[in-house]
């Protein structure tokens, strides 16, 4: 059961997910349609909300002995590889709208938004890009220890956010609730 989800789930995340991606660039890149709705925007939540799902599933998985925790935790891979490329469509399609090309659209203080985001999606890229079993026999230990970079990313785009709505209020709910999970999956306590 769980190798069969984790095919289909590969094959979405690898394969169908980036080509569906390039075609509805297409239709929404035409500046008009693309300032009529948030279809950019709704990339970079979606993206988001991978990265938090993730994050979130090894102490909940700890904490609760549902399954449901165990398989997200078991398909992280897959759920990062979705989050990159909806990330990197997010990222590249606002460099074109707002020609954010060059090193000054993403410095000095009125382009903290833009700064986060690009070091949110160079984050992303370097674990999208070593998200294969080829990259993990390579860089063998090292392999772990960037792959916590994902905890870090996490809050980058949390701040990310903030700039992005001007609220702070969700994403340092967010921020607090993560940190009280990891405590207490840290102090060992199980409950259900
Ligand atoms: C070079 C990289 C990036 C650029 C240039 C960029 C740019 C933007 C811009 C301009 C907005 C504001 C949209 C608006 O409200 O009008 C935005 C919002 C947002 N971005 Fe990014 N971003 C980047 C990377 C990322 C990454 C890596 C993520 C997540 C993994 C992300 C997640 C979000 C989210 C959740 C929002 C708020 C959603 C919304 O406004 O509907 N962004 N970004």
């Amino acid at each position: 059961m769980m190798q069969f989800f984790k095919k289909y789930l590969s094959i979405i995340s690898y394969y169908v997910l980036p080509l569906l991606l390039i075609g509805l660039s297409f239709i929404f890149s035409e500046r008009g349609i693309a300032a009529e709705n948030d279809f950019y925007g709704t990339l970079g939540s979606f993206s988001m909300l991978l990265i938090v799902v993730i994050v979130f599933a090894k102490p909940l998985s700890q904490i609760f002995s549902w399954k449901i925790f165990k398989y997200i935790v078991a398909f992280r891979r897959q759920l990062g590889v979705a989050s990159f490329w909806l990330a990197l469509f997010h990222g590249v399609l606002y460099i074109r709208l707002y020609d954010l090309f060059g090193i000054e659209s993403f410095v000095g203080s009125n382009n903290t938004l833009y700064l986060l985001g690009l070091v949110g999606l160079v984050g992303i890229a370097l674990l999208g890009i070593t998200s294969n079993n080829i990259s993990v026999k390579l860089l063998g230990k090292k392999w772990k220890t960037l792959h916590r970079i994902v905890y870090v990313l996490f809050f980058v785009i949390l701040a990310h956010y903030v700039v992005a709505e001007g609220s702070v209020f969700p994403a340092v709910f967010v921020g607090f609730l993560f940190v009280a999970l990891k405590f207490v999956a840290w102090r060992g306590v199980r409950l259900w």
